[in-house]
């Protein structure tokens, strides 16, 4: 194992994962702060909506990220995913109540969004795999589940996607941001496939 490797390692082992989740809170408590205090412009609820759905983005690229890390790059991670993956369903709930509640706000609209507008249809969907994968995200779950418990948590990649592709359709015409985090999102899934996932890190040769 390379040494910044091993150093990063080292001072993982460190972080309790407890922190993880109370520094996870802070980002969406400000913006909500920032938005009822008047600081997020003239569509405060716009540029909340946006933000949560860019938290919860990086939170499941994030999720995605642990295991090709500890694969080709040797920094284990591991004890962080689990937490990370929660995060990004609270991130993408808040993301879901701030357009519920602050946004539409009339509840006959929101299912015909749901159903009209194929980039709410999306984001829905990604949101509907992750409700599975947050429920099942404890020990009494993976105890039971056994080995079905990792096909299952296999949601995330498609939930993943459908959270990239959402991104590029909201975006009007063709933006370079949101292709880019799809490109991201593509090549990790990518890194998973077996011919890839099985070359060996410098450091294991
Ligand atoms: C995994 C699930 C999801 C991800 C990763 C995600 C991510 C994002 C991102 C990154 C943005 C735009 C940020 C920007 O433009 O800077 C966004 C905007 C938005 N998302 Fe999501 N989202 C998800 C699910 C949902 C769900 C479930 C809904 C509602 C049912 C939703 C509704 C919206 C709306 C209304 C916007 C703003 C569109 C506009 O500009 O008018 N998203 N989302």
């Amino acid at each position: 194992m390379n040494p910044v490797s091993q150093r990063i390692n080292e001072g993982v082992r460190k972080v309790p994962t407890w922190l993880l989740y109370v520094l996870a809170v802070i980002p969406p408590a400000l913006l909500f702060y920032n938005g009822v205090v008047g600081n997020l412009g003239i569509d405060p609820v716009k540029k909340m909506e946006h933000q949560i759905g860019l938290y919860g983005l990086w939170a499941l690229i994030a999720t995605l990220s642990v295991t090709p890390l500890r694969r080709f790059a040797r920094i284990n991670l591991l004890k962080f995913r689990r937490a990370l993956g929660l995060i990004a369903f609270f991130y993408i709930s808040c993301h879901l109540a701030v357009w519920l509640f602050l946004d539409v706000q009339i509840w006959s609209q929101i299912w015909a969004d749901i159903v009209k507008r194929p980039y709410i249809t999306i984001g829905m969907g990604a949101f509907v795999l992750m409700i599975p994968l947050a429920v099942t995200s404890n020990n009494w779950s993976m105890r039971r589940l056994r080995k079905n418990w990792g096909k299952l948590h296999k949601l995330v990649y498609p939930a993943v996607l459908l959270g990239g592709i959402h991104f590029i359709m909201l975006r009007k015409g063709i933006q370079l941001e949101p292709l880019i985090y799809l490109g991201v999102i593509v090549l990790l899934l990518l890194l998973r496939l077996p011919p890839i996932s099985k070359v060996r890190s410098p450091a294991r040769a």
